[in-house]
């Protein structure tokens, strides 16, 4: 395809696909949350169904919210930046279009397989060796057309959301073939080529890794792309944005063992993952002041703008998950906090905090623009979306911390004799009132994502269609 004909503009129709489905996947990946929140409160509600129940609607809640929501919300922006940050179309649309029909297939048998138990019982990497292939194929697609669209650019730089969206995609070709190497004995079912202690340090390389690359390098790349592009305002050090980057890549690797605190992994390796998240601090602040500094001179936009506050709180949450993240990982603050909703806490201040709120913003910002339009039909409901999302999130988190703090100190407790002074009976019941508030926090952020869908089909409405914008020479657009 070159230049001069249909290549003169972007392919927006694959980016306004998935961000689309990022809406209906949020949608379906939070309620089945609200379920299972629910279920914890009402264990009734399992109805005696096993497709029903909490140990099988856990893992499609999880693999709804990461790989459905949060990754078509990935494919969706970075497909939109590569295009716009290097001034080409995407090198193949055929090749576009198998990534975005492949995702979907793959998200739709993990919806019909993970409730009727089918699981490699891996967390986060639940999914079948059949459809294990089918994610790699399509990733070795998405790598294929990214990178190829780069190596295209029309402009010298690459922009540095791109190396961002370029790690995460890499990495997580990586760790998704090194932990799911197993042997078929069936369709649906095999055995893991590792054991033991090393199956899980495998696993646990993986899981945090797949926090590290897919629940942040991707999103970060988002950040250094929209959070400039709304504020209108430069990146606030792009200098500080490249030392983030190779910092982030070069610790997040290392981190994995604080998954596996007094466990049968040596004490040595125990030691490194701690010492690393440690140091993960630093690259992970330094990036975040960076995101939120590029506000400087435009703080007033706080006051108006509803896309601003979803991505400057979305940068907050993200503070606030990798300062607690380096502090669960001393192994005396772990001994309290693992096995407890802390963990609970923790993972949902960083996934409904940083990385869902990053993506809405970003995917509010970005249909809009795909539909030729200046921005969503109703700006108001963005800001009622962002107020009862954030409400939610504040009491999800903070009933988990409290409710987790206190399970560590009650399971820990003993008496002069040397029994324990709580039954774990005595612990379950009292989490009651916080799974209720709990409960009513995700409430509130289903409320929010229902909002969101109806303002996407008002904007829908409003639109003629699909616009695919023409290519920006490079020479006419400044990157943010
Ligand atoms: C309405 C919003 C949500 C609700 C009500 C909700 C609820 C829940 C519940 C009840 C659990 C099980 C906790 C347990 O086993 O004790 C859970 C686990 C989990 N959720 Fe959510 N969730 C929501 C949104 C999200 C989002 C947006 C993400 C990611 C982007 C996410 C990622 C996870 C992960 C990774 C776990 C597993 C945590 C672990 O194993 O430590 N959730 N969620
Ligand atoms: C500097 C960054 C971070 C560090 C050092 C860190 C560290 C930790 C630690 C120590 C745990 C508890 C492990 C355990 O006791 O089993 C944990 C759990 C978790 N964190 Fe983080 N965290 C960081 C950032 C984040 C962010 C930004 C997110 C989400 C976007 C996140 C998602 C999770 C998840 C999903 C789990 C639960 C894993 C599981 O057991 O299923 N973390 N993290």
């Amino acid at each position: 395809m070159t230049l001069d004909n249909k290549a003169e503009t972007y392919n927006d129709k694959v980016v306004m696909q998935f961000a689309i489905m990022t809406v209906v996947w949020g949608v379906v990946g939070m309620l089945v949350g609200v379920i299972i929140a629910a279920q914890l409160y009402w264990p009734s509600l399992n109805f005696d169904l096993p497709w029903f129940s909490f140990g099988r609607l856990r893992p499609l809640h999880t693999n709804a919210v990461i790989f459905a929501f949060g990754g078509c919300a990935l494919f969706a922006t970075s497909l939109y930046v590569v295009q716009r940050t290097c001034h080409v179309r995407l090198i193949s649309d055929k090749l576009a279009a198998f990534v975005f029909w492949g995702w979907q297939a793959v998200i739709v048998l993990a919806a019909i397989t993970l409730p009727l138990g089918y699981t490699q019982s891996k967390e986060y990497a639940e999914l079948a060796w059949p459809i294990d292939v089918l994610i790699t194929l399509v990733w070795v697609a998405y790598g294929w057309i990214f990178f190829g669209t780069i190596a295209k650019r029309r402009v010298k730089h690459i922009f540095v959301a791109n190396w961002f969206y370029g790690a995460y995609i890499i990495a997580v070709a990586l760790l998704h073939i090194v932990n799911s190497l197993a042997m078929p004995a069936g369709l649906w079912h095999s055995y893991p080529v590792y054991s033991g202690a090393v199956d899980a340090m495998v696993q646990w390389w993986y899981g945090h890794n797949a926090v590290g690359f897919f629940l942040t390098a991707g999103f970060l790349g988002m950040m250094y792309y929209f959070v400039p592009r709304q504020a209108n305002r430069p990146i606030y050090s792009y200098r500080l944005s490249i030392v983030h980057f190779w910092a982030l890549i070069a610790v997040y690797m290392w981190a994995g063992p604080h998954h596996l605190h007094y466990t049968a992994l040596p004490d040595w390796v125990q030691s490194v993952g701690m010492v690393f998240s440690l140091i993960l601090l630093a690259p992970s602040w330094g990036g975040a002041i960076n995101g939120i500094m590029t506000l400087s001179g435009a703080w007033h936009k706080l006051r108006t703008d509803p896309i601003i506050k979803f991505l400057v709180v979305a940068i907050s949450f993200y503070m606030m998950s990798t300062f607690e993240g380096p502090m669960m990982s001393i192994k005396t603050v772990n001994a309290l906090s693992h096995y407890t909703d802390w963990t609970i806490g923790h993972v949902h201040s960083g996934a409904l905090g940083w990385v869902a709120m990053i993506s809405i913003g970003s995917i509010y910002m970005l249909i809009p623009r795909c539909l030729g339009l200046k921005e969503m039909a109703s700006v108001k409901m963005i800001d009622q979306h962002f107020w009862v999302h954030t409400i939610g999130v504040v009491l999800y988190t903070v009933s988990m911390w409290i409710a987790g703090i206190y399970q560590g100190l009650m399971a820990r407790a003993a008496n002069d004799d040397g029994t324990l002074t709580y039954a774990f009976a005595e612990i379950v019941e009292f989490n009651y009132p916080y799974y209720l508030v709990r409960l009513l926090g995700g409430v509130l952020v289903i409320i929010g994502m229902v909002l969101m869908s109806v303002n996407t089909v008002r904007t829908f409405r409003m639109a003629r269609g699909l616009t695919e914008s023409p290519v920006i020479p490079p020479a006419a657009e400044k990157h943010a």
